[in-house]
């Protein structure tokens, strides 16, 4: 899901979350890096407290549920998507260690230092990579694991269109050695950075939406909500498929000071 659809109308609301309902996962990603970038993480067992912050439906916090034995929590911003997350937990009878919370990444209710664990993938762009691995950190115990994946570019330049379609979109994207560097300067050991391969971008993220973009567009026929909504999605991965030299998704995984 990107920034520009976050700043559609609240009236529009129902449609977006429909759109991405109807996908497995909200953003590029799949269940092999989501348990490549847990294995960086050796400190768990089942007393520990994850969260996930920005979960979406669920996709990767199942995958995480079914390699982890301690409690997760799953918190995003749309009531929609806590829906399907607990529906997606209750269908693998995960509800007793797993819950799905509506709430803002933000304003996050957790306790100092309660935390073991604090997984994104995908969504800390909403508040900037910088601002909130800042402001999660007093949440994770000291020795307490940050992982999140994150837009980034791949070279010091890059072509003007993808330049500028990326400045618009996220103004905090930003080569990989920089990012690491903010982690480091937030207080965290820097532990592993690894770039997701390009079948988390095809096969798990856009080649879902080709069926869906149909389904959707036969709904909502000439209803410009939705017809714009599928034509920025397909920019999106035109762009990509264009430019995915230049950029893609890091995971950045890091353990507190
Ligand atoms: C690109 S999607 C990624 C979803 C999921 N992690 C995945 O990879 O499939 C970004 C998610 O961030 C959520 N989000 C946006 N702003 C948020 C906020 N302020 N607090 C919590 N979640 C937010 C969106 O609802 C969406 O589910």
């Amino acid at each position: 899901m990107s920034k520009k659809d976050n700043s559609i109308h609240e009236f529009d609301f129902k449609l977006i979350c429909e759109y991405y309902s109807s996908i497995e996962r909200q953003g590029p990603g799949s269940p092999e890096i989501t348990a490549k970038a847990l294995s960086f993480i050796d400190t768990l067992n089942n007393e520990s407290r994850i969260a996930d912050i920005g979960c979406g439906t669920g996709g990767q916090t199942m995958v995480l549920a079914n390699l982890t034995s301690g409690s997760i929590i799953g918190i995003d911003l749309f009531a929609d998507f806590i829906d399907i997350f607990k529906d997606n937990c209750r269908k693998r009878n995960l509800q007793d260690r797993v819950e799905g919370v509506v709430g803002s990444m933000d304003h996050l209710a957790f306790q100092k230092e309660e935390l073991d664990l604090i997984w994104s993938e995908g969504a800390i762009y909403n508040i900037g990579f910088e601002r909130g691995i800042n402001e999660w950190r007093e949440f994770l115990k000291t020795g307490g694991f940050i992982a999140v994946s994150e837009a980034s570019w791949f070279t010091e330049n890059r072509p003007d269109e993808i330049d500028r379609f990326w400045k618009d979109e996220y103004p905090g994207i930003d080569i990989i050695s920089n990012k690491v560097g903010q982690m480091q300067k937030a207080g965290y050991i820097p532990i592993s950075t690894f770039v997701l391969p390009e079948n988390c971008w095809t096969e798990h993220f856009y080649a879902p939406q080709v069926y869906a973009q149909d389904k959707f567009l036969k709904k909502y026929a000439g209803d410009k909500t939705a017809e714009e909504l599928v034509k920025n999605q397909r920019h999106e991965a035109e762009l990509y498929n264009k430019y995915k030299e230049y950029y893609g998704y890091v995971f950045y995984i890091g353990k507190k000071i």
